[in-house]
């Protein structure tokens, strides 16, 4: 399954792309942003990373027509500015990040991050390294697991939902937790009762707190003087973090911020990608 890239050309506009830049797409997913950036290239370059080789893979694949002007850099966010200076790359003239995972991720049933297509409860965006999502159900106590669930899902059954999983421990698959969490929830509506849980699970696997807040700083640090750097995120946690982080770096006069309103996508971009409807796009400008 394809990706649809989302806001695209707002994004690539508040970066303000120089043809000579340098760039890096914290997030480059199957390519989608890296591309556009690549196509405003001629004498620039793009570092686009991502901690999910497969991804890369298919972006590199992808992306045949710009391997003078793109460099594929396997890292997590937390690794991106060491990386970089293994590299010698010094500091670049914008960093584009698009968070969360990508349609292709959800929607590769082996991957583990789908309720609706049943695979091995994994969800690691990385596949050589860390803990699964069913090392989280399996091995957490009651407690911590309604805590997490409760923090990072904003559900408000997490209790019920915790004391459900633990009496159907072990729990191995995505359809058997997704079933699980639906007798716990009893939850009419339009959302899946299995969303916000899995959305919190995807996040402790992740360590994305942890890992939106080492871009945050990496990124301004990583950024020349007139540079850009521009976020979108799709959870509303994200959003305040980007936010905050903005409006901090805006007060120690390092930046100016580009987006007095936040930019969402518009009404036709939604009809057309549904999953584009929670988008926020964040951009400043460094000033040091
Ligand atoms: C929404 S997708 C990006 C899609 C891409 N912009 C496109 O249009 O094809 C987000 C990507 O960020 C990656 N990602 C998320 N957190 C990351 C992290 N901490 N370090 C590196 N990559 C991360 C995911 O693996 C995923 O491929």
């Amino acid at each position: 399954m394809e990706h649809y890239p989302v806001l695209l050309r707002e994004s690539i506009e508040l970066l303000d792309v120089q043809p000579d830049g340098i760039y890096v797409e914290a997030t480059c997913g199957l390519g989608n942003h890296s591309r556009a950036i690549a196509a405003k290239l001629t004498t620039g370059k793009l570092y686009a990373c991502d901690r999910d080789a497969e991804s890369l893979a298919k972006a590199r694949a992808n992306s045949e027509e710009f391997v003078d002007r793109i460099e594929f850099v396997h890292v997590k966010f937390s690794d991106l500015q060491s990386e970089m200076k293994k590299r010698g790359v010094g500091r670049v003239n914008g960093v584009l990040a698009d968070l969360g995972v990508s349609r292709y991720q959800l929607t590769s049933a082996e991957r583990g991050f789908s309720f609706q297509n049943d695979g091995d409860l994994d969800m690691r965006m990385d596949r050589a390294e860390g803990q699964t999502a069913a090392d989280i159900v399996n091995f957490t106590a009651e407690r911590q697991l309604a805590d997490w669930i409760y923090q990072l899902g904003e559900e408000r059954s997490s209790r019920q939902i915790a004391a459900a999983i633990l009496r159907a421990r072990p729990i191995r698959s995505t359809l058997h937790l997704a079933g699980v969490i639906a007798s716990a929830t009893r939850r009419a509506g339009k959302l899946n009762p299995a969303t916000k849980t899995f959305m919190a699970l995807r996040q402790l696997v992740n360590e994305e707190p942890e890992e939106l807040d080492a871009l945050l700083t990496a990124a301004p640090l990583l950024t020349a003087p007139e540079g850009r750097i521009a976020m979108i995120s799709f959870m509303s946690l994200e959003d305040r973090r980007v936010k905050r982080a903005f409006q901090a770096l805006a007060r120690e006069g390092r930046a100016e911020i580009l987006t007095k309103h936040v930019v969402v996508p518009s009404d036709e971009e939604v009809y057309s990608n549904s999953a584009s409807r929670s988008a926020k796009l964040r951009a400043l400008r460094m000033l040091q």
